[in-house]
């Protein structure tokens, strides 16, 4: 086996915005805002922000401090922790993470193709039909794929040049440009008239919505934002180095992750309400595709700079796409590397490889492949259904079981203080520990079967 060496990352900043721009992504922009002013706005934020603490927060700790104490990619984690039976929490979140890689890397080439047509200014027109012209590319047989295959190229282009050079650089210029381009849209947002009444139903309390559902949405948006059960949080763990403090960068992590998901709130909703009532029309709220690629061009073809506008968006989608998509690449790619001792070039070859077999099939199943069908759904939406229900929560569930009841309370409170070097607070240290060992395990079980039975 391989020496614990490895390419570390170089400095804090770097840390933080490779784990922020894995955090933030498609999740952040077409679901969180979606569910935020479905579910009660600022209720359904307060129960994001407890579930955060006790369970998705916890979670992200065990993966990171895991990866860190063992230095390599999650399959070979147990071996190197002292425990190979339980290799299988690899191959889960493996799974997980091919499984992502398949309809993540289809949405980041849809991401491009809208960024290419608001380039070229073809988001004039409010009369255009969007739904239409959506729903006829993506269709279509080549061009999705294609655009698939150049997103996925991006990413292997930065993960060519290896951890410092390639996934840190790239996080510590695309992050905060991300960041400054979703501010711009939110300013735009809520200075259009009207826009006052999509802030207010997207922030107000309204606990009246919240229900149980609210609360599995709540989790599992928690979970996917994060990327917890793909071996992603845990790689990222085992290139930092042994001074960062892990309960406090998970913590920013999560911080800046929430906001720019508000912001993205504010960015989005408000300006559907305004241009629904400039136009007599009710505001329609989507979430997913139908809300970024279908509602959202309709509302730039009718505000005042509209063009700049879509623009700013897109961009930023396609950023936010390509930052999260990396890490699961990452994931991948180091799981080859340690396993095979292949070398980065190659692991990343193969990698792009195994990553666009599934994308082609979830791009081809929104046209020529729909009629295939399995539990009733396409392929992308089959992926996507089992990566987040089943994989991710799994291989999470037996992460926060290894770290809890398996590995050694010293070694973890060892890990999670730098080796008693850590300021951090005994108290709070002894505190993540009663929520790995407890409270996340006990919440991630509840809503495994909650989604089971219902
Ligand atoms: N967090 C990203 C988003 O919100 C997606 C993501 C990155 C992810 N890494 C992950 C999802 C690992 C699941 C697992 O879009």
């Amino acid at each position: 086996m391989k020496p614990f060496s490895r390419e570390l990352f170089g400095s804090r900043f770097g840390v933080l915005m490779a784990l922020a721009g894995s955090a933030i992504g498609l999740g952040n922009l077409w679901r969180f805002p979606y569910l935020t002013a479905q579910n009660g706005g600022a209720a359904f934020i307060l129960i994001y922000i407890v579930l955060l603490l006790l369970v998705s927060i916890p979670t992200m700790i065990t993966e990171y401090l895991i990866g860190r104490r063992s230095r390599t990619s999650i399959i070979l984690t147990p071996n190197r922790l002292g425990h190979p039976k339980m290799k299988f929490i690899g191959i889960f979140a493996i799974i997980s993470a091919i499984c992502i890689m398949g309809f993540y890397n289809v949405v980041g080439g849809w991401t491009i193709k809208y960024l290419t047509s608001s380039i070229m200014l073809q988001f004039g027109s409010d009369t255009a039909d969007y739904a239409g012209q959506f729903s006829e590319y993506i269709s279509s047989p080549y061009m999705p794929l294609i655009h698939t295959f150049i997103f996925t190229g991006l990413i292997a282009f930065i993960s060519f040049k290896g951890v410092k050079k390639g996934i840190e650089k790239a996080s510590k210029i695309i992050t905060p440009t991300l960041f400054i381009a979703t501010v711009l849209i939110a300013i735009r947002a809520i200075t259009l008239p009207g826009a006052y009444e999509g802030l207010k139903y997207l922030l107000v309390p309204d606990f009246s919505k919240v229900s149980i559902d609210t609360i599995q949405n709540a989790l599992g948006q928690g979970f996917f934002t994060l990327g917890l059960g793909a071996g992603t949080i845990l790689i990222y763990g085992s290139y930092t180095k042994s001074d960062e403090n892990i309960t406090n960068s998970s913590i920013s992590t999560a911080a800046l992750d929430l906001f720019f998901a508000i912001v993205a709130g504010i960015a989005i909703i408000p300006a559907i309400f305004a241009i629904s009532y400039a136009n007599g029309s009710t505001p329609t709220l989507d979430a997913g595709p139908q809300l970024v690629f279908v509602t959202l061009p309709s509302v730039f073809a009718s505000m005042p700079f509209g063009d700049i506008v879509a623009i700013l968006f897109f961009f930023s989608l396609a950023l936010a796409a390509l930052t999260s998509a990396m890490s699961i690449f990452e994931s991948i790619t180091a799981f080859i590397i340690d396993v095979t001792e292949k070398s980065r070039d190659k692991a990343v070859y193969i990698c792009y490889l195994i990553c666009l077999i599934p994308a082609t099939f979830c791009s081809l199943s929104q046209g020529v492949m729909s009629d295939v069908r399995i539990l009733g759904l396409n392929i992308f939406d089959l992926l996507d259904m089992l990566s987040a229900n089943v994989f991710m929560t799994l291989a999470s569930l037996f992460l926060l079981i290894f770290a809890g009841w398996i590995l050694k309370k010293e070694d973890i409170i060892d890990e999670l203080s730098n080796h008693g070097k850590a300021t951090t607070p005994m108290w709070i240290l002894s505190t993540v520990y009663i929520l790995i060992k407890y409270v996340a395990p006990l919440g991630v079980t509840a809503i495994f079967t909650y989604w089971l039975l219902f």
